[in-house]
């Protein structure tokens, strides 16, 4: 199947310094993507690249196999950029009706209402008026209007209170289930866990990691089952075994680092070692996040 997003060796330089720096990915239909990063990882320069908002240095981005300013993708993306610059002097229900104006299925300006949560009440107001909050409400409207295949939102839910931004996430939810595909940024590794397939881990302006949430488990964190025990095992007994990393005493117990834990107890019952105490501990995403990113700071790069 074609990829609904295809960038190839991305690359974006800003005064000599490279803020996207070789980046390619593909991303089919239904995918609901993460891309995970702290400030400055070049999230925000690689979505506008891909909307063809902003020009690479090299490389290139194609949606649904076209150049990105064309007008037929236009019709079919959605966006919600990091900054919401809405057009001032209008009224919300005016530049609804205006977006809404531009494609050609779009949504009913109702069930726009009804998944943003903006009331009637909002309609007649001045966009310069709004809060924070309900500018985001707009934006999102906005990027729904066309009832677009794809959508794009760059930090979708900063500014957002708790109950807002809970009920983005079950839109979100929903547009995944009609079969839409997504990307949204975010700093938040939580959101990402919980929300998206796959995540794409940037940071420098590269990708560090990228697939599923377990996946980045997986490649990030170490897994690990420890014992206590009475005999004393050579190391090589665990080390031989493919899926065995590493193998050491730690306070008293025996550690035997891996990626496949199950394989470990297996091997431990069918041995019918002498144990107690078994520990399984699998890392968690939200250490391994913070491990990498301190690894970063102390430029230790992985
Ligand atoms: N127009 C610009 N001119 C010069 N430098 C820029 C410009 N836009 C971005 N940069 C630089 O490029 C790098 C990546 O910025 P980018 O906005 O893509 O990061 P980000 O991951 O979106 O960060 P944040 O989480 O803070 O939004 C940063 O070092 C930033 O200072
Ligand atoms: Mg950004």
């Amino acid at each position: 199947m074609r990829p609904v997003v295809k960038i190839e060796h991305l690359t974006k330089t800003f005064k000599g310094k490279k803020a996207v720096d070789d980046v390619s990915f593909s991303v089919h239909q239904g995918e609901v993507v993460a891309i995970l990063g702290p400030n400055g990882a070049g999230k925000t320069t690689t979505i506008l690249m891909m909307l063809g908002l902003l020009n690479p240095t090299a490389g290139s981005a194609q949606l649904f196999g076209q150049d990105t300013k064309t007008k037929e993708v236009r019709e079919r993306i959605g966006v919600m950029l990091q900054e919401v610059s809405l057009m001032d002097g209008l009224k919300v229900k005016e530049i609804l009706r205006l977006f809404r104006s531009y494609y050609p299925n779009p949504l009913p300006l109702e069930t726009l209402l009804k998944i943003t949560g903006l009331g009637e009440s909002d309609l007649k107001r001045r966009v310069e008026k709004l809060s924070g909050g309900q500018k985001r409400r707009v934006a999102f409207a906005l990027a729904l209007a066309g009832n677009p295949d794809l959508l794009f939102f760059d930090e979708p839910t900063v500014g957002m209170d708790i109950a807002a931004r809970k009920s983005f996430w079950e839109n979100i939810q929903h547009l995944k289930k009609q079969g839409k595909t997504i990307l949204f940024s975010t700093h938040y590794l939580q959101e990402a866990d919980d929300i998206a397939d796959r995540i794409i881990l940037f940071q420098n302006g590269v990708i560090k990691a990228d697939g599923t949430p377990d996946d980045m488990k997986r490649q990030l964190t170490k897994q690990s089952v420890s014992f206590l025990t009475k005999d004393v095992l050579p190391k090589k007994f665990f080390l031989q075994e493919p899926f065995v990393s590493d193998c050491f005493v730690k306070d008293g117990r025996m550690v035997i680092l891996t990626d496949d834990t199950d394989a470990v107890l297996a091997k431990i019952y069918a041995e019918q070692l002498e144990v107690r105490d078994i520990r399984v501990e699998k890392g968690r995403l939200e250490e391994a996040f913070e491990q990498l990113m301190d690894q970063e700071r102390d430029g230790d790069v992985v």
